[in-house]
């Protein structure tokens, strides 16, 4: 089964071929630059941004794949969680495409993609690997982290999804950038941050870590306060050891994140620890992680982390193969993974 899929939801446009919801023939992403002179999304641009591109971008995933429309099972585009404007291009092309070429279409969650992007792999010399890597083992613990959305999932079999925590306010990513942000870094954040506080001295300065005693739950937001009141008072006194500040707010939320994963991991009967989302590219994260759990844990490289068609036409192959009564159509910005 090969899928052409197509992810638009926030600020990478992507499309990619995927046969079998594991193997990438294609995977091309834009990285929408606009947003660099705003330090953040403006929704409409980001939405007309992806119209411009998605027809070329879509002819290179095929050109890349040396494969044509008819040799397509199925078309796949992200339908949620995303902004909205967002998601109503990626899925309206998918749709008419589909269309076109008489093929079905298939509705994927975008936080469904980030989990899948776990059972993707690349081919060696244009060719598929003689012993691909094995499926990751179910049931999972699953930490979905990224600029929007901070999930902690129990995943029981495919596409069955128990929630245990999300974020109560700040996602991870979008603290990431926040703090970026006031120390004049750019955006977006993560991977600046991450860069920097390889410089830095992460036990600089202690910062509050929110417990939320016994609950699966994340709070990043007084973390981020505790930061913006260090930078003004360390600005007061002179200058601003940005990696210092960094490498220590770093430390401080992978601790969190890794603490209640490794809690989750240890408390419930799965095979494995699977991390997605944008913030899983983070190595410290991973590494914290690794440290804490007794279990195998699975991250995607970091370019499958971060959004990307093929993530998404990994999970859309699973929708086909579990998908109940119906397959998902329409858009929503709020879907939710569980
Ligand atoms: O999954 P993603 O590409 O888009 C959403 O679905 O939101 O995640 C983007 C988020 C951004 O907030 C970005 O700063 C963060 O992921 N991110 C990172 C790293 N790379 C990307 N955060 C920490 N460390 C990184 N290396
Ligand atoms: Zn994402």
């Amino acid at each position: 089964m090969r899928i052409l899929a197509i992810e638009t939801s926030c600020d990478e446009t992507g499309v990619a071929i995927v046969e079998d919801g594991r193997r990438i023939r294609s995977n091309v992403v834009a990285s929408q630059l606009v947003h660099q002179d705003t330090g953040g999304i403006v929704p409409e641009v980001a939405a007309r941004e992806h119209l411009r591109v998605l027809d070329a971008l879509t002819e290179k995933a095929l050109r890349d794949a040396g494969r044509d429309l008819t040799e397509i099972d199925a078309v796949a585009a992200t339908v949620g969680p995303g902004l909205i404007g967002c998601l109503l291009v990626g899925a309206n092309y998918g749709r008419g495409l589909a269309l076109a070429a008489g093929l079905p279409f298939v509705g994927v969650n975008h936080l469904e993609g980030h989990v899948y992007a776990n059972w993707l792999y690349e081919l060696e010399g244009g060719e598929p690997p003689s012993d691909p890597p094995p499926e990751p083992l179910i049931p999972a613990v699953v930490l979905v982290v990224s600029g929007a959305h901070s999930d902690l999932v129990l995943m029981e079999a495919h596409r069955r999804f128990r929630a245990l925590g999300r974020t109560i306010d700040d996602a991870a990513g979008e603290a990431f950038d926040k703090v970026a942000r006031l120390l004049g870094l750019g955006f977006p954040g993560g991977p600046i941050v991450e860069r920097i506080a390889k410089e830095g001295d992460p036990n600089a300065f202690p910062l509050p870590k929110a417990a939320l005693a016994d609950r699966y739950d994340f709070s990043f937001s007084g973390l981020k306060t505790a930061v913006l009141r260090l930078v003004r008072e360390l600005e007061k006194k002179g200058t601003v050891p940005i990696a210092d500040v960094a490498a220590s707010f770093q430390k401080a939320i992978t601790e969190m994140l890794a603490e209640k994963t490794a809690r989750a991991a240890a408390e419930h009967a799965v095979e494995t620890v699977l991390l997605g989302g944008g913030v899983a590219a983070n190595l410290a994260l991973r590494e914290e992680i690794a440290r804490r759990i007794g279990h195998p844990l699975r991250v995607p490289r970091p370019g499958l982390c971060t959004d990307n068609g093929a993530m998404i036409g990994a999970a859309a192959f699973y929708v086909l193969r579990h998908r109940g009564t119906e397959i998902p159509v329409a858009v929503r910005s709020d879907m939710k993974l569980a």
